[in-house]
């Protein structure tokens, strides 16, 4: 990260940052406010408008993305804190063939309604099933030393960070425990 930058005003030299970030596998080199979060950048500054911003604050999770492979929600990372690091959102979660196994499943199953959450979801159900592939244990896992089983408990367990104000749990649930079953 190169602290401020050559923006003809000293005063806004302390207060901003450029960096080189990769989104969806395209670098792009950002001279950013050093207040601006992560979404903020991806939002209004690549124009990437999948991800969402519903509480601002780390409490809903449709702000989710995938952070170097693993799930974070981006409302609370300061995005110049992430210089080489390389980001998904859910505009690159789609293969060249269409929807991802995981997109595919949710519209088979109607894992959503107003499809606010529905971005956030899925980032997160990627992250989260690469997890268990890890056999990475959460709260509800019996046994900490053995494969994990994807149960609906475990979903639920995994998934808590991201609300849905539709409630449409029962079919996200559905959904990722096809996606899994079928990988
Ligand atoms: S907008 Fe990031 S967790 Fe709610
Ligand atoms: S589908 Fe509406 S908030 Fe989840």
């Amino acid at each position: 990260m190169r602290g401020g930058r050559e923006s003809g005003n000293p005063a806004d030299d302390q207060w901003s940052s450029r960096i080189g970030l990769t989104v969806n596998g395209g670098g792009h080199d950002l001279t950013l406010d050093n207040r601006t979060t992560l979404l903020d950048a991806l939002r209004e500054r690549l124009g990437l408008t999948g991800s969402k911003k519903g509480c601002d604050h780390g409490q809903c999770g449709s702000c989710t993305v995938l952070l170097d492979g693993r799930r974070v929600k981006s409302c609370l990372i300061l995005a110049v804190t992430l210089d080489g690091r390389e980001v998904t959102t859910v505009e690159g979660l789609a293969g060249p063939d269409g929807l991802s196994p995981l997109q595919a499943a949710f519209v088979a199953h109607d894992a959503f309604q107003c499809g606010y959450c529905t971005p956030g979801q899925l980032c997160s159900a990627r992250g989260m099933l690469d997890e268990v592939t890890r056999d990475w244990p959460s709260a509800v896992t019996g046994d900490l030393d053995g494969p994990v089983e994807l149960t609906d408990a475990e979903v639920r367990e995994r998934m808590s960070g991201n609300l849905c104000r539709c409630a449409a749990y029962p079919n996200i649930v559905t959904a990722i425990r096809a996606a899994a079953a079928a990988r």
